[in-house]
């Protein structure tokens, strides 16, 4: 039990450098087994003889740790001998970091490891070894290390010794949990595609793709030479390095160099970044010097799309690298500004074409759990978890994440324990929306519009928002509203699978949604517009859903909406009768869409459509990441409608399915497949002239629909025409 243990740190405060607590092991038998229980209050590697122990990158990972602090276990039988020494590295991580300065319980906890290691002798023996005031503490190289501002190595520093740890009984054992998420892991590695100097007379290498993680460095050079790097997704409209929106994430990685050949990657932090520019190097360095790792949480890809249209599937990678680049242990907003927080809104809004691409099970089961550890007592969550910045507010389309994810992961993996672990939140939640609101039936509070800090988001981003505003016109209630009316008739049928009886809610949601009616008789926005339809909200679906085409087609075939809306949008059309609407804007190239972005040059999606204009220049340098996957759930609409898979319901996990595609001529082609625990789904369909051509392959029960017409089917692969 690792919890015997005691939590050390060093004796002496040594400000940033990170410390190496260390421990000579000595085994007089020979090993059957050896396995080594590790955590701390910021982020480790461990080493046996200086090999690594395990892949798993910024361990014990990101938790919403005064609740849960994640422990992980290492098999390490091969890697130990008959004298061995075991070091901890300890950076300050997220845990300690910038990142979570506003917390100061969290924040101001002093840097300290727990570990046992037990080892299982072939005679049958044990041995333990725990940590306590008997390990070691000295200084290690690397002098610097944070989540938002880099790593400062000194590759020929001296290393101290500080003497031996001292126990600390003030940090809490009670929370230790043992790993639920995926690891996080290196994964490609890219080598740079040019080295280039821009007009200002930067030298920049050019790595081709926006990713999250670090630059690894291998060189030949003489000690105290210095390597200075800073980190850019983008250049501006001249061609120079641009960071500005980095905010005040400094972003650089320093590292000193000692005699001859050396390598270096970070050990304790990642950028998100395309471009590096070399703000000081030594006079022989070229391109090989330089790979670039991708970092993120080791998940299993389930999806793929290729499509009749190169910019389509550029724009299909792109959310790919969105995933990879913010699914690291947590789901972020952004991988490089001063933020790279769980924001609810973002997940919640790109958690369906997440599922698609990759198996998120374990991923968002270990962030659900932190987000029930966050919620108040009164039903109400921060709007991220884990809520570093301590924040009070709970908005509307954020904090339905509570019940949007744990249903989503139900549909996608079938599995009942999603819901019964988070049921209990989910009606909080709804609980919580009742209560706070000034008027029945409805969720309202006081229009503080006047505050750019109010209690809601609104539909973040779009592009009906006044001018100097982030937030689109459609007002709070009529969002809050809608969102209530949702996630309560979620809440009904999450209730239903796991058999509570929920005709308490169904009554609510009957009330909500004619309350809305009275209330909302008419909408102004795309995104009213596409909520009433999408929510089941109106009684006029046809008129609406005409609204809604009209509005798109007199904008000349472009959006307006924005994080609250986009996300529905081309089904509101396509389930109502729009498809080729869908399609218009899917396809749309002109600002604001999403072609516009690939036009642009993006590798990843954009937080704002205008990230970077026609001329060059930028919307703004305040919110404007390159590197933000919400509009990316786009790709939901592309595997549910365009190729048209779908789960059913009452079958959830893909036991059966619906695949209903849905063509147009202009995209020429789709071939998407999607692997279940049942096996792999194939929709394809191609034009050849006018004629549509469809191959489905099914591992299970499927409704198959074309053109309105419906063949139930058993598994297989079948040929349409
Ligand atoms: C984040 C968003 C987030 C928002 C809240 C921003 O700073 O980057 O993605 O959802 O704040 O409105």
């Amino acid at each position: 039990m690792i919890k015997s243990a005691e939590w050390i740190c060093s004796p002496i405060d040594i400000g940033e450098v990170c410390p190496i607590f260390s421990k000579d092991i000595r085994v007089s038998q020979s090993i059957k087994k050896a396995e080594l229980t590790i955590s701390a209050t910021g982020v480790y590697e461990a080493r046996i003889n200086n090999r690594r122990v395990g892949d798993f990158i910024f361990a014990p990972g990101l938790t919403s740790y005064k609740s849960r602090l994640q422990y992980q276990t290492y098999d390490v039988t091969d890697m130990l001998e008959k004298e061995s020494i075991l070091s901890i590295y300890l950076g300050k991580g997220w845990y300690r970091g910038r990142i979570s300065a506003n917390d100061k319980v969290i924040n101001e906890t002093d840097g300290a490891v727990i570990a046992e290691l037990v080892i299982t002798c072939n005679d049958g023996s044990k041995e333990c070894v725990i940590t306590d005031n008997s390990w070691n503490v000295s200084t290690s190289r690397i002098l610097f290390s944070d989540i938002y501002d880099g790593e400062t190595y000194d590759a020929s520093a001296e290393i101290k010794e500080l003497g031996n740890a001292v126990i600390n009984n003030n940090i809490a054992k009670s929370t230790l949990i043992p790993q639920e998420g995926e690891f996080v892991k290196e994964q490609e590695k890219i080598k740079p595609v040019k080295m280039f100097t821009t007009p200002k007379g930067e030298c920049v290498i050019d790595f081709g793709q926006n990713i999250a993680g670090y630059v690894a460095l291998n060189i030949m050079a003489n000690k105290g030479e210095k390597i200075v790097i800073s980190h850019a997704e983008v250049l501006d409209s001249d061609g120079n390095f641009y960071n500005e929106n980095y905010r005040s994430a400094k972003s650089q990685l320093e590292y000193i160099c000692c005699n001859g050949h050396q390598t270096y990657k970070p050990v304790f932090t990642y950028f998100g970044f395309r471009y590096i520019r070399l703000d000081e190097c030594p006079g022989n360095i070229n391109l090989d010097n330089f790979t670039a790792i991708a970092v993120y949480s080791d998940m299993k890809r389930t999806g793929y799309i290729e499509t009749g249209s190169k910019k389509v599937n550029k724009l299909y990678e792109n959310t790919i690298w969105s995933q990879r680049d913010n699914f690291i242990d947590i789901p972020t907003d952004c991988p490089q500004r001063d933020e790279r927080m769980g924001w609810l809104g973002d997940a919640q809004v790109f958690a369906k074409a997440a599922s698609y691409n990759y198996n998120t099970k374990k991923f968002f089961g270990k962030w659900l759990g932190d987000l029930r550890a966050e919620q108040r007592e009164n039903g109400s969550v921060p709007d991220t978890v884990p809520n570093f910045w301590l924040l009070s507010r709970s908005s509307t389309a954020w904090g339905d994440a509570v019940t949007i994810i744990p249903w989503r992961m139900y549909l996608m993996y079938g599995d009942k324990k999603d819901i019964e672990v988070n049921f209990d939140a989910m009606k909080r939640w709804v609980d919580f929306m009742t209560n706070d609101s000034l008027d029945k039936y409805l969720w309202t509070c006081v229009d503080d519009s006047e505050k750019m800090w109010r209690k809601h988001y609104g539909d973040w981003l779009a592009l009906d928002a006044p001018m100097g505003s982030y937030r689109g016109i459609t007002s709070d209630g009529f969002i809050a509203s809608a969102f209530y009316a949702y996630s309560t008739e979620i809440l009904i049928k999450a209730g239903k699978v796991i058999g509570r009886d929920m005709s308490e809610y169904e009554e609510l949601h009957r009330n909500i949604v004619s309350t809305f009616k009275k209330t909302f008789t008419e909408y102004f926005t795309q995104t009213e517009c596409v909520l009433a339809l999408y929510f089941n909200l109106t009684d006029h679906r046809a008129e609406t859903a005409k609204q809604l085409n009209d509005m798109i087609v007199s904008n000349g075939n472009k959006l307006k909406t924005g994080f609250v809306g986009t996300p529905y949008l081309l089904y509101a059309l396509s389930e109502n009768g729009y498809a080729e609407t869908a399609y218009s804007l899917l396809l749309q190239e002109e600002y604001p869409s999403w072609l516009y972005e690939v036009n642009h040059g993006a590798t990843t999606i954009w937080e704002h459509w205008d990230g970077i204009r026609d001329d060059g220049s930028f919307w703004s340098a305040d919110m404007n990441s390159y590197n933000h996957y919400a509009y990316g759930s786009v790709v939901d609409w592309l595997y549910s409608v365009a190729a048209g898979i779908q789960c059913v319901e009452e079958k959830a996990g893909f036991k059966e399915v619906v695949i209903a595609p849905v063509p147009d001529k202009r995209l020429g082609s789709i071939n998407a497949s999607f692997d279940t625990a049942y096996g792999t789904i194939k929709s394809a369909w191609h034009y050849e002239g006018d004629k549509v051509f469809y191959e489905i392959t099914t591992p299970v029960k499927a409704a198959i629909i074309i053109d309105g017409e419906k063949q139930s089917v058993e598994s297989g692969s079948y040929i349409f025409r």
